[in-house]
């Protein structure tokens, strides 16, 4: 009899011995194929302790042999074989034509933004680069009473992000929003409007871009690449956050380990870099006085 921890056993041994990168919500081999068998089987992460005696039929380890040859043969993420990723505690369906969740701001919005902000002053907010729609369906979740504009430049992520939004009964209070950054936000309608302008941009340099592993050249290329030094579009963000954001909002941007590249290129910009108990890094906070204060240099 084939259980559930016999077979992630045994997977997790074929990925130690196949040249795999665990980039996409697990750092080794057992964790990577605990979630693509929890995932195929639909298993509870929270009765794992059950799961595990679970025999497995025939006909289920046939496919999920076809995920682990997909896996390790084409590099596919396991979020993308099994359609599902967590972010902030909630599922989301995934596939090709949005990113792979991960980022740490699930753990600042499942903490309420705290100690930056609370549920209080909080009441619309804008999601830049929406996705798969997890940062903007994790704040609407943690958030009850806020509004919410999630942008896209593309026309696929938002299919992706409306399938969650339906999912998870936020059609009504997410407002999703075809753009180019800010170019389809009329100033005279939107300007002044934000409490909180949120996003996990493009922020990969043209030197990681090359050599990314092969895992993460399923992603759209369009959510990962932002020119030469990486600081494509988190120059957009700076230069242009100023006109949404009320006064005392807050911009918080990912930028990843393009972090050095862009405190080099603003050095009197007073970024706050944010810590996380779960890892990550490479998160900024600024005020709206702290952008209007370098409207100058930004606008360079
Ligand atoms: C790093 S992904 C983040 C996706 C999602 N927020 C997450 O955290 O998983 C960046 C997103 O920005 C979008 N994007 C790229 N260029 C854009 C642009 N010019 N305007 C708006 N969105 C853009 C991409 O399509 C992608 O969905």
């Amino acid at each position: 009899m084939v259980t559930v921890e016999s077979l992630i056993r045994e997977t997790a041994n074929k990925f130690n011995e196949s040249s795999l990168t665990f980039g996409h919500g697990t750092d080794n081999a057992i964790d990577e194929a605990a979630y693509l068998i929890f995932g195929y089987l639909d298993l509870n992460h929270d009765e794992a302790e059950e799961a595990y005696q679970k025999s497995i039929s025939n006909e289920d380890l046939l496919e999920i042999d076809k995920l682990i040859d997909c896996r390790i043969n084409q590099n596919c993420p396991v979020a993308y074989l099994i359609k599902k990723a967590w972010f902030a505690g909630l599922e989301f369906f995934v596939d090709e034509r949005v990113l792979v969740p991960r980022s740490p701001l699930a753990e600042l919005i499942t903490n309420k933004l705290r100690p930056w902000a609370d549920d209080r002053l909080v009441t619309r907010a804008l999601d830049m680069g929406t996705g798969s729609g997890c940062i903007a369906i994790a704040l609407g979740k943690f958030f009850p009473d806020i509004e919410i504009d999630a942008i896209d430049y593309s026309s696929e992520a938002l299919q992706v992000a409306n399938i969650n939004l339906e999912h998870h009964k936020m059609t009504d209070r997410i407002n999703l929003i075809e753009s180019d950054f800010f170019s389809n936000l009329p100033e005279y309608q939107y300007s002044n409007c934000y409490d909180l302008i949120i996003s996990n941009p493009p922020y990969v340099d043209q030197e990681d871009i090359s050599n990314m592993a092969p895992e993460f050249h399923h992603e759209p290329i369009l959510g990962l690449a932002s020119g030469k030094d990486g600081l494509e579009s988190v120059k957009i963000l700076l230069r242009e956050s100023c006109k949404y954001l009320r006064d005392n909002g807050l911009l918080i941007v990912e930028v990843g380990n393009s972090r050095q590249a862009l405190e080099e290129f603003y050095p009197t910009l007073p970024f706050i870099w944010i810590d996380f108990m779960l890892g990550g890094e490479g998160v900024f906070l600024l005020m709206k006085s702290d952008l209007e204060a370098h409207m100058e240099i930004l606008n360079k």
